[in-house]
């Protein structure tokens, strides 16, 4: 098991396949891109793999989430899948993907064994979509999402984020949209983790901000905190359910006693947190031919020393030398 010294069991295992990305979301990266990892640097589909299954059969994970940059990038992400889908015990397997090119793959990902995906997504204006992502793609995202309904990568999740001066006033219309097409929508608040640190606490639109805006329009019911579990949604039943709204808190409400993450970078770098300031090399242990026990073993090592929480609010935090793009979101 991959065990903290607060108790906490991380089972669910996020790990980045890429760090580039075809969108340029404001929040996340500028114009130019960013300075992307160079082929070597990246671990192989057979790497990958390996890791994965001594985190299922020696670590304890049960689920295995793939995330970038954009993991539709990857060229070999299919057959990523399916050989993590034959791995014994099988985890369950989920993608987060801005959606674009999902349309020509979610039934080539579904047959290869992905469970259900996570979307972004944060307008539903093709105008302010281009001004928030810096391309023109609205269309292709809406068409990726009804691919993976169709396929039953489902739930279907979206995540948005709202900027203001952009899409601050669109949380009712983005779930009534969610709601009509059967898409579980959660709205995300905007956290220190852009490659500009142009991140500003006053300048971020809060969770509680978002339910009031919602509540103009729904009536929302908490969900139960049984329900929530590890989850970092909190949830409310629209308008009586079934249909459900999230709100990912991360900074006015963080969900971190609870937390269950374990992560790997792209370069096969453990992180114990999306905030961590230090990671664990695994990629140079594995290169140099440590066992299948070796590795386990500097990952626990890693783990052990999880710190209690993100400390956005602690007066000498600090913003994690990689962007959200190079962690993996
Ligand atoms: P499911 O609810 O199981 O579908 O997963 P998820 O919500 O964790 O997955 P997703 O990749 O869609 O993550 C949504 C957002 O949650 C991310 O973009 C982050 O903003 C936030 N998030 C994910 N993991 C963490 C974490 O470890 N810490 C914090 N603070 N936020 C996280
Ligand atoms: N704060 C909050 N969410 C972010 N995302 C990317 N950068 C940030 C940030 N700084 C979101 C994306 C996507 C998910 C993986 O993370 O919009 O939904
Ligand atoms: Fe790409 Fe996601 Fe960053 Fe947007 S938030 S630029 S989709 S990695």
């Amino acid at each position: 098991m991959l065990i903290d010294t607060y108790g906490r069991a991380a089972t669910d295992l996020r790990v980045s396949l890429t760090d580039r990305c075809n969108l340029r979301c404001t929040y996340c990266m500028p114009e130019e891109g960013l300075q992307w990892l160079a082929k070597p640097e990246l671990l192989t589909d057979d790497e990958i793999v390996r890791l994965v299954r001594i985190a299922v059969t020696l670590l304890g994970v049960t689920e295995v989430r793939f995330t970038g940059g954009e993991p539709l990038l990857r060229p070999g992400l299919v057959s990523l899948v399916e050989r993590c889908a034959a791995l014994e015990p099988r985890p369950r397997l989920s993608l987060t993907t801005n959606g674009i090119g999902l349309a020509r793959t979610a039934q080539a990902l579904r047959d290869a064994g992905l469970d259900r995906v996570n979307v972004s997504l944060d307008t539903l204006r093709p105008e302010v979509f281009e001004a928030l992502t810096r391309r023109r793609r609205h269309q292709d995202v809406l068409d990726g999402l009804a691919a993976a309904r169709a396929a039953g990568l489902t739930p279907v999740k979206v995540n948005a984020v709202l900027m203001p001066g952009h899409n601050a006033d669109e949380a009712p219309d983005l779930l009534a949209w969610a709601v009509a097409n059967d898409y579980e929508l959660r709205f995300i608040e905007q956290m220190p983790l852009d490659a500009q640190h142009g991140w500003r606490r006053d300048g971020m639109i809060t969770a509680e901000q978002i339910l009031a805006s919602l509540r103009t329009r729904f009536t929302l019911t908490p969900e139960g905190a049984a329900e929530r579990g590890s989850a970092p949604a909190e949830r409310w039943l629209v308008d009586g359910g079934p249909a459900r709204v999230g709100v990912i808190a991360s900074v006015t409400r963080p969900f971190c006693r609870t937390c269950d993450r374990t992560r790997l970078t792209a370069d096969g770098q453990v992180r114990t947190c999306l905030f961590a300031t230090e990671e664990t090399d695994l990629r140079a242990a594995l290169r140099g031919g440590a066992s299948d026990e070796e590795l386990a073993r500097r990952w626990r090592s890693a783990m052990w020393g999880k710190k209690a929480g993100a400390g956005i609010d602690d007066p000498e935090f600090l913003q994690p030398a990689r962007p959200m793009s190079a962690i993996g979101g």
